[in-house]
């Protein structure tokens, strides 16, 4: 149980999350933890990046199929055959359950009347007869005992790789060859399906998480995933190719009632009514990313309210076309939310309900408007907040939480001086204030940050245009900072 963080306890989670900070790069404390898991989650930013510019969904997911699909490239065994059979060991003795109860059990699970057993290439055909073909004779061969809930568990994970293995949609193209996971280690062919990759159970053999993010996971997530309801924490198929739509794609989500850790961002998820409902049937959840996915639509509130145990949302990179509601504000734990690039409209007054923020990042969002609240102070948990590339008004707070680390609030129309009593802010580490409207000079209270303190990043106009902030202890100066982004770190560190 996470309980509203005290701000000794803020800065302890934060002091190490710090460490890990590069000092020219624009990086989110609350994804920290996931970008350290995941490693290598940036090769396709290229591709998002052109994504983010979706005009013809259709022109740009084509030139990904194809960028992704090197010609030279021999395939893998496994991507080699469409029409996986994993070579099962030979069962010398039956099952000490029937085979014919095995069938029944499955079939039953059918919410289609069994008509899609009928097909003997559909999923669940060709998941059915792997469970009964694999089903162990010797029941504590794979070293658990074979129950009903174990096979149903068995039919539910054959389901996800049939369905997801190479396994055509509307974004690979209907035809020809899709390529399958990068990795299937084990799956389908060792007995445990706990050692299949990515896959984990807990005591009893139930599986507990499925972590198969970058994995060139195609096709949809099948409603037969449901099954795992009962043990079932983490979800994270982060970053693949999968197309899930509207209610009946997202209905079966709403089944996963324990699910904490639902991460689908980067997916080809889609829904015409902002975030789908049944996502806020899921009472438990603590971490929920669906950025960069085909949402359209306004944010309704009511979705929000049972989720009074999520502690980080990410939804930026859809097209909601609405403020962020009160009701999703006010969540007691939330302490980390993300909405760039989202069309999010209406200010920033929200923020002044959020009652465990740590860092808001709303950048990217031109239709925002508004001015940045002058008892913003009062949000004492709030130390990170991205707020450039809005059409911001108004001047910048006198005072802001003694322990802020990051301010972005470039781009935006901001008028008045930079406040003296910011020099305050020790822990500071970037303040990004150019492309304003700002005038005066820097305070050398503020200056006095670079030289003593952390702040490795302050960005203002710098006089470069009459009326404008003069600065002699900025890191960059003028529009071209918001492009400079990646730049080497020294070049930052230095004096101009
Ligand atoms: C939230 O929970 C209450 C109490 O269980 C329930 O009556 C209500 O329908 C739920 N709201 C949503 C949107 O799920
Ligand atoms: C501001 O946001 C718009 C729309 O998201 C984007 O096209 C533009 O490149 C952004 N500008 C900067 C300076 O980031």
């Amino acid at each position: 149980m996470m309980t509203r963080p005290t701000n000794l306890c803020t800065a302890l989670v934060l002091l190490s999350l710090l460490g890990a900070i590069t000092e020219s790069r624009k990086v989110p404390l609350g994804r920290q933890r996931r970008f350290d898991q995941q490693g290598t989650l940036q090769e396709d930013e290229e591709f998002w990046n052109r994504w983010l510019q979706r005009e013809t969904s259709l022109d740009v997911d084509v030139a990904y199929a194809s960028t992704n699909t090197p010609t030279a490239t021999p395939p893998t065994t496994l991507t080699s055959s469409p029409t996986v059979t994993p070579s099962p060991t030979p069962k010398p003795t039956h099952p000490p359950i029937s085979d014919t109860t095995i069938v029944d059990m499955i079939q039953s699970t059918s919410r289609f009347d069994g008509l899609e057993f009928e097909d003997p290439e559909s999923y669940q055909s060709r998941a059915l007869d792997w469970v009964v073909t694999n089903t162990p004779s010797d029941p504590t061969a794979a070293g658990f005992p074979l129950s009903p809930q174990k096979i149903l568990q068995r039919y539910a994970l054959a389901c996800l790789y049939y369905s997801t293995f190479a396994a055509p949609n509307s974004i690979t193209g209907l035809s020809g060859d899709v390529r399958g996971w990068i990795d299937a280690t084990g799956w389908l062919v060792f007995p445990d399906e706990c050692s299949w990759y990515q896959v984990a159970c807990n005591d009893f053999g139930y599986v507990t998480k499925i972590e198969l993010y970058s994995n060139r996971l195609t096709g949809s997530l099948p409603y037969e995933l449901a099954l795992l309801q009962d043990w079932l924490t983490t979800l994270d198929v982060y970053q693949n190719i999968l197309e899930n739509s509207g209610a009946e794609g997202h209905a079966w989500l709403g089944e996963l009632h324990n699910l904490q850790y639902l991460f689908y961002g980067r997916t080809f998820f889609q829904n015409d009514n902002g975030i789908p409902s049944v996502i806020g049937t899921l009472t438990r959840l603590k971490e929920y990313d669906c950025s960069y996915v085909l949402y359209d639509g306004p944010l309704d509130g009511s979705t929000f309210v049972n989720l009074t145990n999520l502690e980080y949302m990410d939804l930026s990179g859809n097209r909601y076309n609405s403020g962020i509601p009160s009701q999703l504000a006010s969540l007691p734990q939330l302490q980390f939310l993300y909405g760039v690039h989202a069309d999010l409209t209406g200010s920033l007054d929200f923020v002044l309900d959020m009652p465990a923020i740590i860092e808001l990042w709303v950048d990217n969002n031109p239709i925002m408007t508004g001015t940045i609240p002058s008892s913003i102070e009062q949000v004492s948990t709030l130390v990170s907040l991205g707020i450039s590339n809005c059409s911001l008004t108004g001047t910048l707070p006198p005072f802001l939480g003694d322990e802020f680390v990051q301010f972005f609030a470039h781009d935006n129309a901001l008028t008045g001086t930079i406040p003296a009593e910011w020099g305050a802010l020790e822990d500071v580490k970037r303040i990004e204030l150019h492309d304003n409207l700002l005038v005066g000079t820097m305070p050398d209270e503020v200056c006095d940050l670079r030289e003593a303190f952390r702040l490795v990043r302050l960005t203002t106009d710098c006089q470069r245009q009459v009326g404008t902030v003069a600065c002699d202890c900025c890191t960059c100066c003028g529009p071209s900072c918001s492009f400079l982004q990646n730049t080497d770190a020294t070049a930052e560190v230095s004096w101009p």
